[in-house]
């Protein structure tokens, strides 16, 4: 083998950048009533034409990327359990022949407990899949009801049950702080995630999305939040009750074992390129030295005709400037128990951390236990991240 090339053959300088690739499937069988994702409901899916376009749009992406190493692919949506597994191996196999994939790629694809059966779920495994993500949203009847999902809570058990026998590594998300849960509530429909659990775990809070059926019932009154106060002491909660399992927090709402991280959303945090095909996926890759945000038009149909007629469904491509690269950087790595290291900060964006920061509020933030600064790394703890858009607000300069 030649000085400075692989057994690809291809010029390892040229392939400093490792490519994390989301790609997104627009289909659901049905609208959750708090979901503003990109998601749409069709009597039939076009599994033929879409299947195309994300093939054609990744073979467009990967020309004017050029040679990256590639670190991971996540299939979300959207229902990405809906796609005929033949276009999800189809997919890997190209992004694998394009992008050189590094080590242990983690291949993860978002499924609902409906849409996974036996065959499918064995399919998708052979196609290359490794990691699934099971949405899963609540454990009781009445909740899941509530959230308006299409499955029980025991058909989630044994979704699960079966993933986790199919997969290496599987995860599943819940929504809670739900109207009307209690701690109590909550600690046992936690307790009991922690018995079904593998080794990762996504927790969210419900949140109020505009244009959705529940910001509506919101608005009418017919749906009532926690107050923060209450939506706190159950994110303390969470995090104590996982803790003796060996689940830490490595994101606001991430929880693993040690190893077990999500590389593919690690690297949206970590602020690293990441490559996003389908319609509406957004992406951050240097090209030409520059740092460019990308996105894709987000309605599904005429994304698919944009990209028949020019490869590609992009629009409104722009660089990052130095300020906004400081400022998402800083977003995203705050999110991370882990924080941001002053050197990987300085590189990616140009800019030196503490130049970034107000140091009043660095100060307080310090004093006050919301923010920990060692001098090479900046972390929100806990009880910062119960108050993150704040101390953002504050914080940036
Ligand atoms: C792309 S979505 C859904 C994946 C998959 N289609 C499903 O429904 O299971 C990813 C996750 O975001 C979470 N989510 C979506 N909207 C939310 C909201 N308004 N509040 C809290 N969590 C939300 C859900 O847990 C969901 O599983
Ligand atoms: S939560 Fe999942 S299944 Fe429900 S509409 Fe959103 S993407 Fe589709």
């Amino acid at each position: 083998m030649m000085l400075g090339q692989d057994s690809t053959g291809l010029d390892l300088g040229l392939m400093n950048e490792p490519l994390a690739l989301y790609i997104h499937w627009p289909f659901c069988l049905s609208k959750c009533p708090y979901c503003d994702f990109n998601s749409h409901v069709r009597d039939t899916i076009p599994q033929a034409r879409f299947s195309a376009a994300l093939r054609a749009e990744l073979a467009w992406e990967a020309e004017r990327l050029g040679p990256r190493r590639l670190a991971s692919i996540f299939f979300g949506g959207g229902t990405p359990s809906l796609m005929d597994p033949a276009t999800v191996a189809a997919l890997i196999a190209d992004a694998t022949r394009l992008f050189p994939p590094l080590p242990n790629l983690e291949i993860t694809l978002e499924a609902n407990p409906t849409s996974v059966e036996r065959a499918r779920l064995e399919a998708f495994r052979q196609a290359g899949v490794n990691r699934i993500s099971l949405g899963v949203q609540a454990l009781d009847a009445t909740a899941l009801r509530f959230l308006g999902r299409e499955h029980s809570a025991s058909q989630a058990i044994a979704a699960l049950e079966h993933a986790r026998a199919t997969f290496p590594r599987a995860s599943f998300d819940l929504i809670y702080a739900r109207p009307g849960q209690s701690r109590e509530a909550w600690a046992a429909e936690l307790d009991q995630a922690l018995r079904l659990c593998a080794d990762h775990l996504s927790l969210y809070q419900l949140t109020i999305e505009p244009g959705t059926k529940f910001e509506a019932l919101h608005r009418q009154g017919q749906i009532a939040l926690p107050e923060d106060d209450a939506a706190a002491l159950l994110y303390r909660d969470t995090i104590d009750t996982c803790a003796p399992h060996g689940l830490r927090p490595y994101e606001v709402s991430n929880l693993s074992q040690p190893g077990a991280e999500s590389r593919h959303n690690l690297a949206y945090w970590q602020y690293a390129d990441y490559a996003g095909i389908g319609p509406g996926a957004h992406g951050r890759v240097t090209l030409a030295g520059h740092l460019v945000a990308t996105r894709r038009h987000r309605a599904p149909e005429p994304w698919a005709a944009m990209v028949e007629q020019s490869g590609h469904g992009s629009t409104a491509e722009e660089l990052i400037s130095r300020e906004d690269r400081a400022r998402e950087m800083l977003l995203m790595g705050l999110r991370l128990t882990e924080g941001i290291s002053q050197a990987g900060f300085a590189a990616r964006t140009g800019t030196p951390l503490l130049a970034a920061l107000d140091p009043d509020t660095l100060e307080r933030g310090v004093e006050a236990g919301y923010l920990t600064w060692d001098g090479a790394r900046l972390a929100a703890t806990l009880e910062g991240r119960l108050r993150l858009d704040a101390l953002l607000g504050a914080l940036l300069v």
